[in-house]
């Protein structure tokens, strides 16, 4: 097997010469140490937290208090994966909102952030690459824009839906972007991004064609039932035990 990341200046060799990046969302302290210990090449503090976690019903509701509290808890796990932290919503919506948002993430532990977007973002990208905070592009499908596109959809199924793809893609790769996400984008679009781009794509939904993937754990090990995408597939069941353990516990209370 070979070694785990040790920093985000290995990624441009593991563009050259892999292997792909296993990339999974953290979200406190213990999960942090654990998926470290297994091996992760990168960790997320993602937005998902705001439905994973605190069960909002999307990621419009998370805040920078929010994400500042939790990138805390995973970066005093100590990991040696590099940690990745999310801008949520609403926190840069112009580059100077942007780059105050990326530093007090960074001041909270975090070695890179990431925000949603191509083109529409690129000031922003822009503002934070100089500055030299490393950022991760975030394109395709963008939960955060939820309520502007009405519906969770797979990117790229038109032309020109593939060639605006294309397009973010590439001023994201100029603009410096350390890596990005490719979300639920049809997977010759994204094989064709990961060979255009000379930074690293991580993809989820979007076919194996990336140099990476990155996933929600809670989906990896079966721990939220209630909702799993389709392409996400669970390794363990954790609700099960966690159910099984707690009842065992409760019947042993009562029992005295
Ligand atoms: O918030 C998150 O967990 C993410 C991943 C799904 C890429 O952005």
């Amino acid at each position: 097997m070979s070694l785990p990341l040790q920093s985000l200046g290995d990624l441009p060799a593991r563009k050259r010469g892999g292997p792909p990046l296993a990339v999974l969302t953290a979200y406190d302290f213990g999960s942090a140490r654990l998926l470290d210990e297994a091996g992760v090449d990168l960790l997320l503090v993602g937005d998902s937290l705001g439905m994973v976690v605190h069960g909002l019903p999307d990621t419009t509701g998370v805040t920078m208090e929010m994400m500042l509290l939790h990138t805390r808890a995973v970066c005093r796990a100590q990991p040696r994966s590099p940690v990745i932290a999310d801008l949520p919503y609403a926190s840069y919506d112009s580059p100077a909102q942007a780059l105050a948002s990326a530093q007090s993430l960074m001041q909270a532990g975090a070695n890179a952030v990431k925000l949603e977007g191509g083109c529409r973002v690129l000031p922003q990208v822009q503002a934070i690459v100089a500055a030299g905070i490393p950022v991760c592009g975030h394109i395709g499908m963008l939960p955060q824009s939820i309520a502007e596109e009405g519906a969770y959809r797979r990117k790229g199924r038109t032309q020109d839906q593939a060639q605006a793809l294309l397009e973010d893609a590439e001023a994201l790769d100029r603009a410096g972007v350390m890596a990005m996400v490719l979300e639920s984008v049809v997977e010759s679009v994204a094989a064709e991004i990961t060979k255009r781009v000379s930074c690293c794509t991580i993809g989820i939904g979007s076919g194996p064609d990336n140099n990476g993937q990155v996933l929600v754990t809670h989906d990896v090990i079966g721990a939220f039932p209630w909702f799993r995408p389709p392409f996400a597939q669970a390794r363990a069941d954790c609700a099960a035990e966690i159910r099984r353990a707690a009842a065992a516990y409760i019947k042993s209370v009562r029992e005295v």
